[in-house]
């Protein structure tokens, strides 16, 4: 990045709100990244950050191995905050003393003002207390000698805490967690007011940056760019062919598993709104046998992603002296590969970069690696992208493959196609899309009895999944109401051969996850 461009360090020692952190602060604007707690001192200051983080934790700091940074950070002179786990270290740095709690405090809880100071500007203006969000084990029993408490719960009576003469700051509550109500607040004051920085980090900014980094990075090579339609492969395309003109080419591929008409759509908008080059293979036919009797889903990640490759490198190939392929991956898929706990549980080799074979000859370009799924939006919105594709609903590589429990057919894919497309289309004549994160229909592989007309049937079951969600790491189901998911309902069982029920899906992420595969 810049060195202009003003900058958060936060250093995560594997708590769940991290990246919530990290969204918050780009909300206002301001440039952050999240690193591993044992970043060494050269990097973080190679990184020159305005103001560093330090995230919270499932650990105890009470533990022998617990996640420590390195102790020259307090030397650099930066304004710190530690939050909950951070807190702690602080605590335990400049010789407090922190105790494990039998109760652990979780949820919500209503803090006090105990001493007026920079960080809770503006904070109590016009009550005398505001509700914090609470998750922590450990509790800090005794401040250590240069600080003073800030903030007080009735839990807690050490809430926050301060440095009495340095710009370190600790607080015992997440303050990126939206039930805390402070009007995210505290960390524009941290942020802004405390680290100085500017609030630079705008889509116009970020596109400037990184049409000099392609360019430069790039030069005259050519780059080819699987595009999906999606929003996140359409805004890497608009801005590589900003940077690059005619040296990009942009290659369509029909896997068969795509939604209703999306291939013939895609290619209508591309054609009629962008002069960029667009290469359409249909393979369908290719996917499909490659899919056969394939059950389990990381297998049909992996079958999908290494074919993906095999097609991108053939039609390079064909255009001659391809070197890099671009790529939609966002930083949430980033973070999940770098985070404190590492890729220890593949849960699902998914985002684009988990199904991609290790062996590749083509060098990867990942342009908005930095960014979060609403930035990509603000940055197509800056590039004219248009309103169809931004704010379409995400939709996964591997498509219908992970939507049909079981083994892929083209009947199936037929059948799926027909009763999602209905979905959509009420979904969008009701005023719900928008409301919507996502919405599909998943096919079953189970048959189940009903009876039409007068007739017994024996026939498969569609699933509905719909989730409101901000980045699709956590979601919840969306209430639609009843008599929406009645005409679906009634539509599909009518029109689709071979459906004779519906069933809604009312699981929120976690426990489970958003596709079904
Ligand atoms: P899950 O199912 O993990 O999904 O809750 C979170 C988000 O990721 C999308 N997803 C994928 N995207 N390839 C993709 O490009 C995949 O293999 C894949 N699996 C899930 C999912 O649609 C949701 O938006």
């Amino acid at each position: 990045m810049d060195n202009e461009l003003d900058k958060i360090l936060i250093l995560d020692f594997g708590s769940q709100y991290t990246q919530l952190i990290a969204r918050r602060i780009r909300e206002i604007n301001v440039y952050c990244e999240i690193h591993s707690y044992d970043i060494s001192i050269d990097k973080i200051i190679k990184f020159s950050p305005k103001g560093i983080v330090l995230s919270g934790s499932p650990s105890s700091v009470l533990n022998e191995n617990a996640p420590i940074m390195d102790k020259k950070i307090f030397d650099l002179n930066l304004p710190i905050l530690g939050i909950c786990y951070g807190l702690q270290l602080i605590t335990k740095n400049f010789n407090g003393e922190v105790e494990d709690t039998v109760k652990k405090e979780y949820g919500k809880s209503k803090l006090s003002l105990k001493r007026e100071n920079e960080l809770f500007d503006n904070v109590f203006e016009e009550q005398n207390f505001i509700n914090v969000w609470m998750s922590h084990g450990d509790k800090v029993l005794q401040i250590p000698p240069d600080f003073e408490v800030i903030a007080e719960t009735p839990n807690s009576p050490i809430a926050a805490i301060k440095h009495k003469s340095r710009q370190i700051y600790a607080l015992q509550f997440h303050p990126e967690v939206m039930h805390t109500e402070d009007n995210n607040n505290i960390l524009n004051n941290f942020v802004i007011n405390i680290c100085k920085t500017n609030q630079n980090w705008t889509a116009k900014n970020f596109i400037n940056e990184e049409l000099n980094k392609i360019r430069k990075s790039v030069g005259k090579k050519q780059i080819i760019c699987g595009l999906s339609g999606g929003v996140d492969s359409s805004v890497v395309a608009l801005l590589l062919h900003k940077a690059i003109g005619n040296n990009l080419t942009c290659i369509f591929v029909n896997t068969g598993l795509l939604r209703l008409n999306e291939a013939k759509e895609v290619r209508k908008i591309f054609k009629e709104n962008y002069e960029i080059n667009l290469i359409y293979v249909d393979a369908e036919k290719r996917f499909l046998k490659a899919l056969q009797r394939v059950v389990e889903p990381e297998e049909k990640r992996k079958i999908i992603g290494k074919l993906f490759i095999e097609i991108f490198e053939e039609e390079g190939r064909k255009i001659g002296d391809i070197d890099f392929l671009a790529q939609g991956t966002l930083y949430p898929d980033v973070i999940e590969s770098v985070s404190f706990k590492g890729p220890s549980v593949t849960i699902k080799s998914h985002h684009n970069v988990g199904g991609l074979p290790k062996k590749m000859s083509l060098k990867l370009i990942e342009p908005l690696r930095e960014l979060f799924k609403d930035e990509v939006r603000e940055v197509g919105k800056e590039l004219s992208l248009i309103d169809k594709i931004l704010y379409r609903h995400p939709f996964p590589g591997p498509g219908l493959a992970i939507r049909i429990i079981g083994e892929v057919t083209k009947a199936k894919c037929d059948m799926l196609q027909k009763a999602d497309n209905i979905a959509m289309t009420e979904l969008k004549n009701n005023d719900q899309y928008d409301k919507i994160w996502q919405a599909f229909c998943v096919l079953l592989p189970v048959k189940t009895v009903g009876v039409m007309g007068d007739e017994r049937s024996y026939e498969n079951v569609i699933a509905l999944r719909a989730v409101t969600s901000t980045d699709g790491m956590t979601a919840d189901w969306s209430k639609i109401p009843y008599d929406i998911l009645g005409i679906i309902s009634n539509r599909i069982i009518n029109e689709v051969k071979g459906i004779n029920r519906v069933v809604y899906d009312i699981s929120s992420k976690p426990p489970a996850t958003i596709e079904w595969e």
